[in-house]
């Protein structure tokens, strides 16, 4: 499982326990750390993994170090997932050279009280491992200030932090013709399908506000030759590379494929029948959609299909004069994730007096997408007369098919 290549090591960790990443985000199918180390004349680490597993990971580094030393230790990001054992690495090799950019030095010091012999590198610069060197490329605010990545020159890998991550520990191997997506049946060879889902909740939740900084880096690496792709989180990617970038570049212009993600929120089930009624006559036009109950389900799931689909129809009743909270809540999620270019409709019922979809169509107007119509809002129990999703649904219809 853990040997790349001759000289590149998988030493990461799957995380089957957390129920939660950064608190907040459900993991169904686990997370993977990951960290690799490089054998070469010096040794490398690149990264490290979260403070729970310092054992396992301890012991993934002695098992393909034997008796040399970690030379080197390559902080491309910060975030206590993959900086958490820093400090055990340097107790436990006190002559490590920690190689990082002058962003990281205050958050190595805050967090860890490291302040020597930390080599600090700018964009370009590179350190020789001997036979092969080790090239740095500042990636600012993907996903934090101070990340960059790695470029192994020799075997043209690039260690490229968050990016290109995915939720979803690692079963059967780590790169991508061998790997399966922990508690998914879809079988080993198709990686980039097994986990695209659990990838564009992972970027929609995590890096989803920060889609020009992303575009921005994606551009820097645009000359370098990449046959290999070690993310810290999800798949080592060789063969579907195309896929994976593609669907990065993609996410990260908020370019959206064709399909509704159709989010909603009730309290006592009409906008939800208005909400399967919308569903029902997207099917009946062959219109891919997807459909999210905010109440009952974790919200990731329903940003997750927003990035993923170009149209966004969101469903709320009226409460205290104002927007339902769950889709206020989640319309304000759109905002901070800075979404763009999306079609947009909104529905909702009400009892006496109608606000939440005049609301809605404020908010998406203010975020600049396209209003498809007025909206449905109605009074009281659903009916098709009162809201008729057949009109929206020919117009969504003929607008995802031109
Ligand atoms: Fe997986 Fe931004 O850390």
């Amino acid at each position: 499982m853990s040997k790349i290549s001759e000289k590149l090591r998988y030493v990461g960790v799957n995380d089957l326990k957390k129920t939660a990443f950064e608190g907040m985000w459900p993991l169904p199918y686990g997370v993977s750390y990951n960290s690799y180390l490089i054998l070469d004349g010096k040794t490398a680490l690149i990264d490290t993994a979260e403070a729970d597993f310092a054992t396992e990971y301890m012991d993934n580094i002695r098992k393909e170090l034997g008796d040399r030393k970690v030379d080197y230790l390559i902080v491309n990001h910060m975030e206590p997932d993959h900086s958490s054992l820093m400090k055990v690495i340097r107790e436990t090799w006190p002559e490590v050279t920690i190689v990082a950019n002058a962003k990281t030095v205050p958050m190595i010091k805050g967090y860890y009280g490291i302040c020597d012999n930390v080599h600090i590198v700018k964009e370009g610069d590179s350190i020789s491992l001997g036979a092969s060197s080790l090239t740095f490329h500042m990636t600012p605010m993907v996903h934090w200030p101070e990340t960059m990545m790695t470029y192994f020159d020799e075997e043209k890998t690039l260690f490229s932090g968050d990016a290109f991550g995915t939720f979803g520990a690692l079963e059967g191997g780590v790169t991508d013709s061998v790997v399966r997506l922990h508690g998914s049946d879809v079988p080993t060879g198709n990686a980039f399908h097994a986990f695209a889902d659990e990838m564009r909740r992972y970027y929609s939740n995590i890096v989803g506000k920060y889609g020009q900084t992303v575009q921005a880096a994606l551009k820097k690496l645009s000359g370098l030759e990449i046959s290999r792709i070690c993310s810290t989180h999800g798949p080592v990617w060789e063969k579907n590379i195309p896929e994976v970038v593609s669907c990065y570049d993609r996410l990260s212009r908020y370019e959206g494929e064709k399909g509704v993600c159709i989010a909603y929120a009730s309290m006592y089930g009409n906008t939800a029948k208005a909400a399967e009624s919308l569903a029902s006559e997207l099917e009946k036009r062959g219109v891919p959609y997807a459909v999210h109950d905010l109440c009952t389900e974790h919200v990731s799931y329903a940003y997750r299909d927003a990035f993923k689909y170009d149209t966004l129809v969101v469903g709320a009743p009226t409460y205290n004069n104002d927007i339902f909270p769950p889709a206020y809540n989640f319309m304000y999620g759109i905002a901070a994730r800075l979404m763009k270019n999306r079609r947009f409709a909104a529905f909702g019922s009400f009892t006496w007096a109608g606000a939440s979809v005049k609301l809605l169509n404020g908010m998406a107007s203010g975020l600049g997408f396209e209003l498809l119509s007025d909206g449905l809002s109605f009074p009281q129990a659903f009916t098709p007369e009162k809201c008729d999703m057949g009109a929206l649904a020919d117009t969504i219809a003929s607008q995802v098919t031109e």
